[in-house]
């Protein structure tokens, strides 16, 4: 019989979602425990979670860092790093979105590693221990509140890069679609593009036979696809409750397992993020359906099933289908090229180009390796003038 699926899966991370769910800090967090406090720059101050954070852990010893930026720095982590030394911490908190879970990652693992951090990020050094982490979540996009990855951007030479830590992995993390109040739409469309093309990349790939992988994608993907179709309805609370799950599957680890995944539109396009700034997600539905297009011989007959399974298209083509993708993202209002984005730097694909260039392009395209010649037409197509 030939073997389809090879995996181990453990996802340790205990989620608790709930409205009522704060109040369990006191008791997910050893009462002995000298605490982190890693926040953001200062949204959670102003929406009320900080001071519901604050009050379930009255009883406990808390320090605070706060002004981890979004696409959080090694030059700041650093700093929370040395704090976390100096005043004898062993239990790191991150309330905020994805940049402060994964902030608190980096400090759970580099508190405990005597060399340059940036060898932690680089993967100069694989993390084998870490300080015990744990997430409030207060923005649905990356899964990063119960996954093992981080994304740090070292600002002094403009590089982001994803690393995998296994011990820092969130022991908990709290979900309470409550603290979605406060979000600006840019953000809740932000992360539904995020967790979309999350799935895409465990997904968008080749015909394996794999029923449940499948059908758990394609499940996600229709239920960012209604919350897409029912934008009008983002304040509604069932809305808010169902991006935040669904955020939080996309990218947990369980669609993925087993299967050949092709991160080449989050390779390509943590560039964008690098070089100018761009939202996390919005660098996203700049390129994938450009990647989609350059790459759909790979991928037609996934493409094909999603366009029936995800968007109910009859006959449906793989064109049809990327269609339907770059449809969805134009109705969440997300930019589909670099100039909708604000950018207007004549030399933007040039520099975009070297900068992935840097990464060496024989790591973009999972199992159908995307070509120099083809890296370069998205990145015009999406970048260009
Ligand atoms: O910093 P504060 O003041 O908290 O404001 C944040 C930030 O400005 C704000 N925000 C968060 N929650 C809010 C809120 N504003 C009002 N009300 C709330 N409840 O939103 C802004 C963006 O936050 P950020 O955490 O940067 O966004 P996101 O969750 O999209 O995270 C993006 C980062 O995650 C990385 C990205 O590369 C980027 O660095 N990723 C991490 C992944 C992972 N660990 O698995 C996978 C992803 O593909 C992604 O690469
Ligand atoms: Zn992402």
């Amino acid at each position: 019989m030939p073997h389809l699926f090879n995996f181990s899966y453990h996802n340790p991370t205990q989620i608790h979602f709930g409205p009522d769910s704060f109040a369990l800090l006191a008791t997910l967090i050893p009462v002995e425990a000298r605490v982190l406090l890693l926040y953001g720059g200062g949204s959670i101050k102003a929406n009320g979670v900080y001071a519901q954070v604050t009050q379930a852990l009255a009883a406990h010893a808390v320090v605070e860092f706060g002004g981890v930026e979004a696409n959080p720095t090694l030059e700041t982590l650093n700093r929370a790093v040395a704090v976390v030394r100096a005043e004898k911490l062993d239990f790191i908190l991150g309330v905020g979105g994805g940049s402060v879970s994964d902030g608190a990652k980096f400090v759970a693992a580099a508190a405990l590693y005597e060399g340059d951090g940036w060898d932690i990020v680089c993967g100069r050094y694989a993390v084998t221990e870490a300080l015990p982490v744990g997430v409030v979540l207060t923005l649905p996009a990356t899964g990063s509140e119960s996954n093992a990855a981080a994304v740090v951007t070292r600002a002094a030479t403009r590089e982001k890069r994803v690393f995998y830590a296994q011990p820092a992995r969130p022991r908990f993390a709290i979900l309470n679609p409550g603290v979605m109040v406060s979000l600006p739409d840019r953000q809740l469309a932000n992360g539904l593009v995020d967790a979309f093309v999350h799935v895409c990349e465990q997904y968008l790939t080749v015909p394996l036979g794999a029923l449940v992988q499948d059908g758990y994608a394609e499940a996600v993907l229709r239920a960012l696809k209604t919350l897409a179709d029912t934008f009008d309805r983002r304040r509604e609370p069932d809305w808010g409750q169902n991006l935040m799950w669904a955020a939080n599957q996309a990218l947990c680890g369980i669609i993925g397992v087993g299967v050949p995944h092709d991160w080449a539109t989050h390779r390509i396009a943590v560039q964008l993020t690098a070089l100018y700034g761009i939202d996390h997600g919005r660098t996203l539905s700049i390129l994938q359906p450009w990647l989609l297009r350059e790459s759909i011989g790979g991928k037609r007959a996934k493409l094909e099933q999603m366009g029936r399974n995800v968007f109910g298209l009859e006959n449906a083509s793989a064109e049809a289908t990327i269609a339907a993708i770059e449809a969805l993202y134009r109705r969440v209002n997300m930019p589909v090229h670099l100039h909708e984005a604000g950018i207007t730097d004549a030399d933007a694909a040039d520099r975009v180009l070297a900068a992935a260039q840097t990464q060496g392009f024989g790591r973009f395209g999972g199992v159908a390796p995307l070509s120099e010649g083809q890296v370069e037409r998205i990145i015009r197509a999406a970048c260009g003038g």
